[in-house]
This record gives C-alpha cells, structure tokens and sequence, in this order.
C-alpha cells in the first residue's frame, strides 16, 4: 500500500493539463467510482488497526492533494477560456459620457466673489427666513415702508415677524451683530418677493451684497471698489457712473451704472439709447443702522452694495428673459458649459 500512495502523489504532483477534458479524465482515473485512490480506500477497509494507523495519514493526504491538483487546473483552465471567448474590442473609442456644468447663476456668483476675494472680502451667508428686524427694522425701514407690505413680501404663515427675505441686506445685520469692525464681507443668496414672473422679474432671484466697516472708510473707497469691480467683470476700458438715490439703510445712497459695451456707449436698444447700463444700488452705511447694531457711529463708518445675480448675467451674456435662469432648458445651460 505505501508504495503505491507513494507511486500516485509522484503522478498527481507532476500532473498538467491544457484541456479541462484531461483534467476530467484524471479525476476519474484517481477518484472515480473505480478509480485508483478510490480502490486504496476500499482495500484500506480491510486493514488492521495496526495497517490502519501506518497509512491512513499519507492516504488522506494523497485524496486532499489530487483534488486540490484538479480544483487548481479546472479553476485555471476556466479563466483561459473566459478569455479567448471574450469578445470586447479593447481598440473601440470609448462612449462619451455627457458631462454636466455648471448653472449660469452659479458661474456668475463665484465670478463676482472671485473679484472681491482679490480684495479681501470673506463670504458670509445667513438664512432665507427671516424676522423683520434682520431685513427691515435694523436697516433702518420706517414700519411704513412700502417694501414691508404684504404686496412685495412673503410672510410666514400669520406671524408678520417671519418672513421671507427680500434682499440680502439682511446679512449685513447679522455679520454686525456677530463681528466687530474691521468687517469686509460678500453675501451671496437667494431674495424672494411677491412679484409676478415676466422677462423682467421673477419671484425668487439670487443678489450678492457687500460691506466694508472700517475706520476712515470715504465714499471714494466705495467709488474705486466699484470701479474695480465694473472693469473686472466688463472689461478694462468700461466706465461707471454713480446717480443719487435713496435706500434706508445708506446715506447718501447712489444707483450705479457701467457703461454700456454694446455700443460703447453711444446708444442702443440694449441701453435704450443712453449708453449706460443700471448694475447695483449702493451708498455709506447709515449711522442709524451701524448704531442698531452696536457699532460705535463716530468711530467708523462704511459702504454697503447690493446687485442682482441674474440682473448682471443678462448684462454680462445679453440674456433677453430671465426666466431663461429657472426653466433649466438645456439648450440655454449648454451655451454656458465652456464659461468658467
Ligand atoms: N438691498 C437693495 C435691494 O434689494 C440693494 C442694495 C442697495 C443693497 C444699496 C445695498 C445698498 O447694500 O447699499 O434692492
């Protein structure tokens, strides 16, 4: 017996095969109902106690060895043939598979804050429900500002404290109450009022405001930051002009135009023929709102500016309907995919 487990793992250890049919054939010829091994283990049936003990560890180890032998070249030969058979060209170009972009809003946002971070404005960002006193009261509204009515805001449920913010003024007050001057920020968000959707308006639109807080902050400061400002997004050679106006919460207040690059600002239909172009609304923060807000009025002053995502997206790609920025029409968004 020894001798012939002996003969049988010489043979098992030099065992190849390159077809799986060899491999069955072996398998039988060892294992089968008749096979050789089989047969050992039959005849050892027959042994002593003795014969037992002698030559069942090496027969065990024969029947463990020729069946990891055939798993081996069975598992082998298995992969070679899901090899041949596979049919994939590796050579084909691949499928392109079609990339999204970016929002034409969200490409004009970071545009705007990557000027005003070269500046060293810092973003900060508040919440879209808001109270009256964070858009209204401590921005210095009289309580019969029109703005206030119901009219232009969407108020929560029947509480006229909570509201939807209808400007992102409402920032500044917070980034006040949690910083003490210097304060240098941009504050990017969507506004929401009570308007009615046309080429023109919308009932949710995105601003970004801006506020510097310092000491000795003069309205020329504003005056080149704006400037700085036009002619990075514009171009070199646009010019800015600063009207009067009136918000609560600056004075004096100005609305600002960039000249308009269409016509060079001779006059044209974009422009209606005045050669200027209407961007943000701007001005020295009221001592009333920095005093609101415990910043000490005789000490500092600052600007304050505010312009409207969309509004300046038309300018700057001459967008005929805003509406354009909600529908997600991706004609529209496809044009926008190579700005970056
Ligand atoms: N909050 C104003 C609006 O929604 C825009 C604005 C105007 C912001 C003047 C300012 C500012 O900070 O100084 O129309």
């Amino acid at each position: 017996m020894k001798n012939k487990v002996k003969e049988l793992l010489e043979q098992v250890e030099k065992f190849t095969s390159e077809s799986i049919e060899r491999v069955e054939e072996f398998r039988i010829k060892m294992l089968g109902k008749k096979g050789e091994i089989t047969q050992l283990f039959e005849d050892f049936k027959t042994f002593t106690a003795e014969q037992k003990r002698e030559t069942g560890k090496d027969l065990n180890e024969l029947k463990t060895k020729t069946l990891d032998k055939i798993n081996e070249f069975k598992d082998l030969l298995a992969n070679t043939q899901a090899q041949t058979n596979n049919t994939f060209d590796m050579t084909m170009p691949a499928t392109n598979e079609p990339l999204g972009s970016r929002h034409p809003i969200s490409i004009m946002k970071n545009k705007i804050i990557d000027i005003f971070k070269r500046l060293g404005y810092t973003i900060a960002e508040g919440p879209e429900i808001e109270d009256d006193w964070h858009v209204f009261s401590a921005l210095n509204f009289p309580p019969e500002h029109p703005a206030r009515d119901m009219q232009d805001t969407f108020f929560i449920e029947t509480n006229p404290d909570i509201l939807l913010r209808t400007h992102t003024s409402s920032i500044q007050v917070r980034a006040m109450e949690q910083t003490k001057p210097p304060i240098r920020i941009i504050c990017p968000g969507r506004v929401f009022r009570n308007e009615a959707i046309s080429a023109r308006s919308h009932c949710i639109f995105h601003q970004i405001e801006g506020l510097y807080i310092d000491e000795n902050v003069s309205f020329a400061d504003m005056k080149q930051t704006l400037l700085y400002f036009a002619q990075e997004m514009f171009g070199k050679d646009t010019q800015i002009r600063l009207r009067p106006s009136y918000f609560p919460f600056t004075e004096p207040s100005a609305e600002m135009d960039v000249s308009c690059k269409i016509c060079g600002g001779k006059g044209c239909n974009i422009c209606k023929g005045t050669g200027w172009l209407e961007i943000m609304g701007c001005g020295m923060v009221d001592p009333n709102v920095l005093e609101n807000n415990g910043i000490d009025s005789k000490k500092y002053t600052g600007f304050a500016f505010g312009m409207g995502i969309e509004r300046t997206s038309m300018l700057k790609w001459q967008t005929k309907d805003l509406r354009l920025y909600f529908e997600n029409d991706i004609r529209f968004l496809r044009q926008f995919s190579a700005v970056v």
